[in-house]
């Protein structure tokens, strides 16, 4: 062949790293692993194979952990917890350092293991994994160093059960356990059943940098064990990567146990394309959004939304760009797309395809596949409607599927219609559209003209059904510390022990009504119950609200929650204050209904408001500064993390302090943009019932705050379990906190309940950053910018 004929078909040889240091350290290990526990190896038990998915062939036996193994990694964990918590932050930073270099040292060992055990070309390995993993443990070897001095009043969660998929193994490990050990946890490990060949040299590391004990446990098996750690009462907190099914199972099986949880799911993340944009940037950057790791990426992106006018020219060149990847032997570094993980999922993606396709139009390029190992085409199916099955789901393989759109509110529309929110990248040229677009999209990371960057930097995670939580940053960090406080138990409101006075034969109807839109509503059963103050004597009649007022409170908050987000933090404050000001013009009034409901002294019923009024002044002073960060990361382009509001908000009010709980909970979740529904204190309802007229006063715009009125368990139950409402809160004295994480679990909302436990709400954790964090969403947006 001549040099130009070189020149014209780019075609170039084979570039094989070679597998043999890898499988040396294979074989060196007997090619057998039992559990790491308490800083050593234990024999091998029962095993299942770990296969090359790129031949076939068995690489390992791992052991399928039983419950006496999980016991003793918990066990261990929980031993070594207190003293790696007191380690100073400079201790426990060496220590990260220390696993940061040794992943640096044995780099080309851990790209070559993944390689082989996941299937993913060692290009990607060697370059984005396990860089990327080092750098994790380095900047939380960062975050150690300076969390005493920099999140104060903190204190680590405790044992931390970690779940992670087979998609990026090691990396996914150093997501999940670089922050548990900067926080002082320690943590209990389950990598994938498919690929803990990783996950077992880094216990390897663990024990040549001299980690502590029982700092650091891996089990391995399948989803049994991953089962065994979520339901182990040893277990603090739950952080999972993985599908949303499994998300959603993890949800309701740590339902009412108080443990933590964070989780990162699935998603169907949109990548939409303007006709203004670098065509040929948009086709590079897609191909790395659906094509990196066989499309087996959460956050791939894996929906295609292209400017009508451009679409045709725009698949022609992805086409002709799809024919020239190179598919075959993931450890030739001369490959695109490697093998897809196991033969179940190249099925599952393959069964995916086969269903769905004749809804539009299908384009595999001819490229040959390798003859042995699990691969699957670089696939494009276009012309599907954004209801079609393959629109919707996660197919999580090497399929990209597209629709067009035709104007920038149609796009969002487009790139919005989904359950899911974990990624969106947006491609324009011109700075306008690019910016106006990004921050409409419903998604935890955002990419302008790029796609899948990470770093440890810059928060990553989802909304709705893609999880809560996030990882990387102090964002991530935040993830695995709670207060340092210990929290007293709340005792279950009890109600005077008087008997009631006879009614008083009233002419005038004291029945207060719920608030809802705006307006004041009746309650939609038609009953009220008379509430009596402390004393006995009638204060008056509440609603009692049922599941059909929170629906409409519900309907009410979302179609007002656009609006208020998008008014300024100024705007909001001005609001706020004014709410303060009407509200200081009636203290005497609402100090003697405190007084006269919960039977508190004069004195301190004209605190609580008065503490009510200095809540209103926090939190319209935070409305204007709970300003996001811009993440210093090592790529062209900065992240920024910007402070989202969270949507709609219901809120189960405290019982105790029957004003002060409702503005304490209220005002943190209106200054940040939210709607909320508040369930007022059920005993004490009217105090809510006072203040929704100052709200009326107030220029609050209708259906930002809603007011309802009844028992708190059913109503709670409805709040939970509806689909439209995306946190819940709750404060009540009810035993409900359970029945909410249960519920919850329904579109994945996020669930911040106080399990019984008390709060000061006078006091400093009645109000601040705890509270903001509650209501705001960090939103990664990565845009290009300059040197
Ligand atoms: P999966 O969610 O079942 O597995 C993830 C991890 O959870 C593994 O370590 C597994 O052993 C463990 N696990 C499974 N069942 C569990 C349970 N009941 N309790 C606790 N742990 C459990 O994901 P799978 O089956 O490997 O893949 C199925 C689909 O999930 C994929 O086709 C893809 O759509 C999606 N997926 C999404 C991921 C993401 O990062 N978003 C990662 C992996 C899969």
């Amino acid at each position: 062949m001549s040099v130009s004929d070189l020149m014209d078909s780019m075609e170039y040889g084979p570039a094989p790293e070679s597998a043999a240091e890898a499988l040396a350290w294979l074989v060196d290990r007997g090619d057998r692993f039992g559990q790491f526990i308490d800083g050593g190896f234990t024999s091998p038990g029962e095993t299942f194979d770990s296969k090359n998915p790129a031949t076939g062939e068995v690489l390992a036996l791992i052991t399928q952990a039983n419950a006496a193994d999980v016991d003793a990694a918990v066990e261990a964990a929980r031993k070594a917890q207190p003293k790696w918590a007191r380690l100073s932050g400079h201790q426990r930073a060496r220590h990260l350092y220390a696993l940061a270099r040794q992943i640096q040292k044995h780099a080309r060992l851990l790209a070559v293991l993944e390689t082989l055990d996941n299937g993913k070309p060692i290009r990607e390995s060697r370059d984005i994994d396990v860089p990327l993993a080092a750098r994790h443990f380095y900047y939380h070897a960062g975050l150690a160093q300076l969390l005493e001095d920099e999140r104060p009043g903190h204190a680590p969660v405790g044992v931390c059960g970690q779940i992670i998929p087979w998609n990026f193994p090691v990396l996914m490990l150093a997501w999940k356990i670089a922050p548990a050990l900067a926080a002082g946890n320690t943590v209990v490990l389950k990598p994938a059943e498919w690929t803990s060949l990783t996950a077992l040299m880094f216990a390897d590391i663990c024990a040549q940098v001299g980690l502590p004990k029982g700092v650091v446990n891996i089990v391995t098996g399948d989803g049994a064990v991953g089962e065994m750690i979520v339901a182990h009462p040893g277990v603090d907190k739950i952080a999972f990567t993985g599908s949303t099914e499994v998300g959603r199972k993890i949800r309701a099986a740590t339902a009412g146990t108080g443990k933590r949880l964070s989780l990162e799911l699935g998603g169907k993340s949109p990548y939409v394309v303007f006709e203004d944009a670098d065509l040929d940037s948009a086709v590079e950057g897609l191909v790395d959004a659906i094509w990196f790791n066989q499309g087996q990426v959460c956050c791939a992106g894996s929906r295609l939304i292209v400017q009508e006018g451009v679409a045709e020219a725009f698949l022609d060149r992805l086409k002709a760009r799809m024919a020239g990847l190179r598919i075959g032997d993931p450890l030739d570094k001369c490959i695109d797309i490697g093998a897809m993980v196991d033969p179940a999922q190249r099925d599952r993606v393959a069964a995916m395809v086969a269903e769905g396709a004749a809804e539009g139009t299908v384009y595999q390029p001819d490229t040959a596949l390798p003859d042995r190992g699990c691969y699957f085409p670089p696939t494009l199916i276009s012309g599907l409607s954004s209801a079609s099955a393959l629109m919707q789901e996660e197919i999580f393989g090497p399929v990209l599927v597209s629709t067009t759109f035709r104007t920038p509110g149609e796009a969002v529309q487009l790139a919005n219609d989904t359950r899911y929110g974990l990624a969106a990248s947006v491609w324009s040229e011109s700075i306008n559209v690019a910016l106006d677009i990004a921050p409409r999209l419903a998604a935890g990371v955002i990419w302008v003209n790029g796609s899948n960057m990470f770093d440890a930097a810059a928060g990553f995670g989802g909304l709705r059904e893609s999880g809560f939580g996030r990882e990387g940053g102090w964002e991530g960090l935040m993830e695995y510390l709670g207060p340092e406080r210990a929290a007293k138990a709340l005792k279950p409101y009890a109600r005077p022990d008087r008997a009631p006075e006879p009614e008083p034969a009233d002419p005038l109807d004291r029945t207060a009504k719920m608030y809802i839109g705006g307006k004041q509503a009746r309650p939609d059963s038609g009953y009220s119950r008379a509430v009596h103050g402390a004393r006995g004597g009638l204060a008056g009649h509440a609603g009692l609200g049922n599941r059909k007022d929170i629906r409409n409170a519900v309907e009410a908050a979302r179609k007002a929650q656009g609006p208020w987000a998008a008014a300024s933090g100024h705007n909001r404050a001005q609001v706020m204050y004014y709410i303060a000001e009407n509200l200081s013009a009636r203290a005497e009034e609402f100090a003697a209904r405190i007084s006269a409901l919960t039977g508190a002294q004069k004195t301190s019923a004209k605190a609580e408001v008065e503490q009510s009024l200095d809540r209103l002044f926090t939190y319209a002073a935070w409305a204007d500064k709970y300003d996001g960060q811009i993440k210093g990361v090592p790529l062209r382009g900065t992240a920024l993390a910007m402070n989202a509001p969270v949507g709609v908000i219901g809120a189960l009010c405290p019982d105790e302090a029957p004003l002060l709980g409702l503005v304490s909970v209220m005002a943190p979740a209106i200054a940040m943009g939210n709607a909320c529904v508040l369930v007022a204190s059920e005993p004490h309802p009217l105090a809510a019932t006072d203040f929704y007229q100052v709200l009326d006063t107030s220029d609050v715009p209708g259906g930002v705050v809603n007011i309802v009125t009844g028992p708190h368990a059913p109503l709670a139950a409805t709040l939970a379990a509806h689909m439209d409402v995306d946190a819940v809160w709750s404060f009540s004295s009810s035993d409900i906190s359970g029945e909410i994480e249960q519920a919850a679990a329904g579109n994945l909302k996020r669930s911040w309940v106080n399990h019984g436990k008390a709060r000061d709400w006078a006091g400093p954790e009645g109000a601040g950053r705890e509270f903001l964090r509650a209501a705001t969403e960090v939103k990664t947006v990565w845009i290009p910018w300059g040197a």
